[in-house]
């Protein structure tokens, strides 16, 4: 499967979601994180990880070993032009579009989907991230409505709000490698139900 990580908008945990993305797809067959945000992201992350699953290259990197790969996933630049996300539309299998759950994120995600649809995508699905977790929040059920009042696909599972990213971030490891969190579990296991769905979407 190719899958491309995108947004118009930063921050919106697009690396945090190609990682842990391809930390599950790499359980499955051998993985590469292609890192073609300017930023280096994903690169930086795999730089300080002595173990990664899987291995974070470059976009020219990926010419010398195409073919090696049963799975890649790309952690895209923010901001893609039109011709950028028709690109990624000629190329990959499924674009997921990752978003906190808050208006003017979603306003974002609304536009970058509709510049999807316009292309005649099929391939395009909203994932909500950083969803806060505190009792009686209605974010993510808004969030949900609001996106599919719009006809925009959401993925069923989503990422919630856990402080466990940064750590893993900064440690240069996937969310279950963080020690003395007790929410690094629940954080990991969000993430596995999205991979099962991307997986469901493969077959
Ligand atoms: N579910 C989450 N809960 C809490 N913090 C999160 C979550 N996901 C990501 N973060 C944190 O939010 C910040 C931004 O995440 P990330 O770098 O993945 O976003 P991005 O979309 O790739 O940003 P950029 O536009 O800079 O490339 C990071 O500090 C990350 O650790
Ligand atoms: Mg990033």
């Amino acid at each position: 499967m190719i899958i491309a990580i995108a947004n118009l908008k930063g921050g919106v945990a697009k690396t945090t979601t190609a990682v842990h993305i391809a930390c599950g797809l790499a359980k499955n067959g051998a993985t590469v994180l292609v890192d073609s945000d300017p930023n280096r992201s994903s690169l930086a992350w795999a730089g300080k990880s002595s173990n990664a699953p899987f291995k974070v290259i470059t976009e020219i990197e990926l010419l010398k070993y195409q073919g090696q790969f049963k799975h890649i996933v790309t952690d895209t630049k923010a901001r893609p032009e039109r011709e950028d996300l028709k690109i990624l539309l000629d190329t990959v299998n499924l674009i997921i579009l990752p978003t906190p759950p808050n208006g003017d994120d979603l306003r974002v995600t609304v536009s970058t989907a509709k510049a999807l649809a316009e292309l005649s995508s099929t391939k395009h699905r909203v994932l909500l991230t950083k969803v806060p977790t505190h009792s009686g929040a209605s974010d993510e059920q808004d969030a949900r409505t609001w996106l599919e009042s719009q006809k925009i696909p959401v993925f069923k599972g989503r990422i919630r709000f856990y402080k466990a990213y940064d750590k893993a971030f900064l440690a240069g490891v996937p969310v279950y490698e963080v020690k003395k969190d007790r929410n690094a579990k629940l954080a990991w296991s969000d993430y596995q139900a999205v991979i099962k769905e991307v997986m469901d979407y493969g077959k």
